[in-house]
C-alpha cells in the first residue's frame, strides 16, 4: 500500500492507523478534522467538522492534546480557547490564502482610518487579526451575528470579501469589504458550471459563499460546509452539484450512499484547483509523527492570546447553540 496516505498506509514496515489508535489513548488526544481533510483522515477522527463546530469542540473537550487536522488558523483558534491543552497541527506550513492577504499592519491602518467602523473578521484569519477584531465570524454564525448588531452600526469586514459581498447583498448591509479571496473557491468556473448544470438539469447546486457572486449566483443553496452537507441530506433528488473543496463529498457518500455528488470543477474543468494545497499538506505519516512527538505544536503569545480570544468568545456568544448545523442561509 502506498506510504503517502493510502488506507493503511504503512511507513517503515507501521502500521499507521494502529499507530495513530496507540498513540491517541496513550497521549489522550482528540483528533479533530475539517471537511476538506483526506478521506483517511476523516475516518480516523474523533470528529469532523465545519469551522464553527471544530471552534466548539476545542473549547469543550476535555483531552489533553488536540491533533488539528485542517489548517494553522484553525489549530490557533483551538489553542487560543484552550490554552492549557498541547495543540499539534500535523504540517505547520498549512496555511491559507485568506490568512496571506490580511496582514496586521494593513489591516491595523484600515480599522484606524475607519474609526466609527466595528470590525467583523471571518475566523480565516491570523491570532493577530482576531485581536485587532471585535467579532469573528465563520460562515455558518454570520449571519445570526451581524443580523444582531443595530443597522445603524457601521461594519469592516475581511478578509474574504466574497463571503463579505454575499452576507452584504443577502442581509441589504453595507459593509467595507478587505479584498481577500480563497484561492480554491476563486477558481470555480462559471461556464464549467453551467456546462454541468445544462448535462445535469434537475441537479441543486449548492456553493459555498467563498465562492465568488457569479457562482453564488446559480446556486439553490449557500452555506457553510456543514450546511451544505445538511442540504444534501434534506434535499429532493438523487444528485447534487457542489461548489466547495471536494473532499467534503466524503462525508456526503458515507451518510447517503445512493446520492450521486459531482463537484463543480475548477479553472477550465482540467485542472485540481479546485483541491485546497494548504489543507492537502497534512498526511496520515504526519499525523503519527505529531502524536509521536507532540510537533508542531502550536505555541503563542499569552497577551496575543488573551487579545485574540475576545472577538472569539463573542463569536461562541452569538452564534446560537441550533447554529453550527451550517446555515449562511438557503437562497430563497
Ligand atoms: P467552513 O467549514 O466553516 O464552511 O469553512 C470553510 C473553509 O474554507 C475553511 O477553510
Ligand atoms: Fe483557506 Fe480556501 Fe483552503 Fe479554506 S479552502 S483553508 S479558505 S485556502
Amino acid at each position: 500500500m502506498d506510504a503517502r496516505g493510502g488506507i493503511g498506509g504503512n511507513l517503515a514496515g507501521l502500521d499507521l492507523i494502529a499507530e495513530i489508535n496507540r498513540l491517541r489513548k496513550e497521549r489522550n488526544a482528540v483528533i479533530l478534522a475539517h471537511y476538506y481533510q483526506k478521506p483517511q483522515i476523516q475516518d480516523l477522527a474523533d470528529f469532523v467538522g465545519d469551522s464553527l463546530e471544530l471552534s466548539r469542540k476545542a473549547a469543550e473537550t476535555d483531552a489533553d492534546v488536540i491533533a488539528f487536522c485542517g489548517v494553522r488558523f484553525m489549530a490557533e483558534t483551538a489553542k487560543i480557547l484552550s490554552p492549557q491543552k498541547i495543540v499539534v497541527l500535523p504540517d505547520m506550513d498549512a496555511g491559507c490564502s485568506l490568512e496571506d492577504s490580511c496582514p496586521p499592519g494593513p489591516f491595523k491602518a484600515f480599522r484606524e482610518a475607519h474609526p466609527d467602523h466595528m470590525a467583523l473578521s471571518y475566523i480565516n484569519c491570523s491570532a493577530e487579526v482576531k485581536a485587532l477584531s471585535d467579532i469573528i465570524v465563520t460562515s455558518s454564525s454570520a449571519e445570526t451575528i451581524i443580523k444582531q448588531l443595530p443597522p445603524e452600526q457601521k461594519i469592516i469586514f475581511g478578509p474574504d470579501k466574497h463571503l463579505g459581498g454575499y452576507l452584504a447583498r443577502k442581509l441589504g448591509r453595507e459593509m467595507l469589504l478587505w479584498p481577500g479571496v480563497c484561492i480554491v473557491h476563486e477558481s470555480f468556473s462559471e461556464t464549467e458550471l453551467l456546462k454541468l448544470k445544462a448535462q445535469y438539469p434537475d441537479a441543486p447546486i449548492a456553493a459555498h459563499p467563498e465562492c465568488p457572486a457569479y457562482i453564488v449566483d446559480h446556486a439553490d443553496y449557500v452555506g457553510s460546509t456543514s450546511g451544505i452537507l445538511n442540504f444534501a441530506k434534506t434535499m429532493p433528488g438523487d444528485t447534487l452539484i457542489v461548489a466547495t473543496e471536494p473532499h467534503i463529498i466524503h462525508q456526503m457518500e458515507l451518510a447517503l450512499p445512493d446520492k450521486t455528488f459531482i463537484g463543480a470543477p475548477g479553472g477550465d474543468g482540467n485542472c485540481n484547483c479546485n483541491v485546497c494545497p494548504y489543507m492537502a499538506l497534512n498526511t496520515l505519516e504526519k499525523l503519527y509523527l505529531a502524536l509521536r512527538d507532540l510537533q508542531p505544536r502550536i505555541e503563542m503569545d499569552e497577551e496575543l492570546r488573551i487579545a485574540a480570544k475576545r472577538s472569539l468568545d463573542r463569536m461562541l456568544e452569538m452564534a446560537s447553540s441550533t447554529v453550527g448545523k451550517g446555515d449562511v442561509g438557503a437562497r430563497a
